[in-house]
């Protein structure tokens, strides 16, 4: 449970030195971000601290072109990371953008986004969210069932405008090598395959829906790339039965994506070239005028642009074990601490100012919280470490903050800091000490 193996006899896990790489450490002493040491980042801004490095999002954007090809369309996953400023760059650098609620509406535009480009997802939009986000003038619909396409007719014709739909189908396959499926069975998302020609003739019936096409998403952290493949190909097969057969149109396909990126140690790599290589030779044999592809992507684009840093707060022995208290936690990361998985390994985690240093004394590494839950490590070979020393969360780009429970035991929400051109500027503030008061009455 939480063992620090990967650090054992002095060997550290492979993906803390690709981290390392991507942020232009390799061979430093020291963790920069962007040119930027981390210590002087906190000195500046504070701890705990996420730091998101410019550079990196738009280069993890041109590899991920380079490897899809010219015809796929790349939308970027606003649940992956909120930040007006990580959007903002990320559309900049090109992206489109796919959201799943009104507040992820509200970023996206305000980071330049034209509300008729952006596509919205998700299971349980209510009828607020459908109306607000027509209000708007969001272009793409990905429909998750019969239900919400009546909802949705229903609302556009109030509004006297015509919805773009496209329909998330649930394959009867599941898509192998993920670590979080979310379809294949009985699923809350996307809408069984055998269901989906009578939703589709449903869309091409009523006035005020335009059937645009399709759209999958079978589950995150895919590092088969083989696997992702096949799962379009199934798609493209029902797809091409699907307009034979009802006589549609289906001009978008949307594939999803979930591109895996290490999180934890032992975690392996997707081979992004390879998966590039087979997506483009797939989609090549599926091509027709007016046809757009795209591809959604959170973690792949943003994680490991990502560095979650902390304090070394205090520090003891008990039961012969070495316990270190930081000041960040599972309410700041909680996908750090291990939340969501189901074997607790440790995230990558690196000593600031001390890079390259490995197979030291065991502790374990907990946050303020009151809850055994709150504990990225137990026995990592990091020590001894100084009182104050800066620790460091690699690939924390994705998921950090806002996949975790920060209002449990009302700590201020960390500051955020984007570097770019040598420069550091926050994009978020620290939250107030007393934010947890915010709209309460006696
Ligand atoms: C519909 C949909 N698209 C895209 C994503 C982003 O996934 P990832 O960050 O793994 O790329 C998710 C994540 O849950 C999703 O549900």
């Amino acid at each position: 449970l939480h063992r620090g193996a990967h650090y054992h006899a002095g060997v550290r896990d492979p993906a803390i030195d690709a981290a390392l790489a991507t942020l232009g450490c390799a061979d430093l002493a020291e963790l920069t971000i962007g040119g930027i040491a981390a210590t002087e980042l906190v000195a500046t801004f504070g701890s705990p601290l996420y730091v998101f490095d410019a550079a990196v999002l738009r280069d993890r954007v041109a590899a991920v072109r380079r490897a899809l090809g010219p015809r796929v369309e790349l939308l970027w996953s606003v649940k992956a990371n909120p930040s007006l400023a990580v959007t903002s760059c990320l559309r900049q650098a090109g992206c489109g953008a796919e959201i799943a609620s009104l507040g992820e509406l509200a970023v996206a535009r305000a980071a330049g986004h034209a509300a008729l480009a952006l596509r919205f997802a998700g299971p349980g939009k209510r009828d607020e969210d459908l109306a607000g986000a027509l209000a708007a003038g969001v272009g793409c619909w990905h429909v998750e069932s019969a239900d919400e396409v009546d909802a949705l007719a229903r609302l556009a014709a109030a509004a006297g405008t015509r919805a773009g739909v496209a329909v998330r189908v649930n394959l009867p396959h599941e898509l192998g090598g993920t670590r979080l499926r979310m379809g294949g069975r009985s699923s809350r998302f996307g809408i069984d395959a055998d269901q989906v020609p009578a939703v589709l003739r449903q869309i091409v019936a009523a006035p005020s829906l335009r059937l645009l096409g399709l759209h999958a998403y079978a589950g995150t952290q895919a590092f088969d790339g083989t696997a992702f493949v096949g799962h379009a190909a199934a798609l493209l097969d029902h797809a091409g039965r699907w307009e034979r057969e009802l006589g549609v149109a289906l001009a978008e396909i949307d594939l999803g994506g979930g591109f895996g990126v290490p999180a934890y140690a032992g975690d392996p790599s997707l081979d992004l070239t390879a998966t590039g290589q087979a997506l483009q030779r797939l989609l090549a044999g599926h091509e027709r005028p007016g046809r757009r592809w795209f591809v959604e992507l959170g973690r792949y684009l943003a994680a490991p642009a990502g560095v979650y840093l902390t304090r070394v707060v205090r520090q003891k022995q008990s039961g012969g074990v070495t316990h270190v208290a930081v000041d960040g936690g599972m309410h700041q990361h909680a996908a750090a601490c291990g939340v969501g998985t189901v074997i607790r390994r440790p995230p990558l985690l690196v000593r600031a100012t001390a890079l390259q240093a490995a197979g030291g004394a065991q502790v374990t590494l907990g946050g303020p919280l009151c809850t055994p839950a709150d504990q990225f490590a137990d026995a990592l070979p990091l020590g001894p470490l100084a009182g104050g020393e800066l620790l460091a969360v690699l690939h924390a780009g994705a998921y950090g903050l806002s996949f975790s429970p920060h209002s449990f035991l009302s700590h201020a929400t960390p500051a955020e800091v984007m570097v770019d051109g040598g420069r550091a500027r926050l994009v978020r503030a620290r939250g107030a000490v007393d934010a947890a008061l915010h709209g309460q009455q006696p």
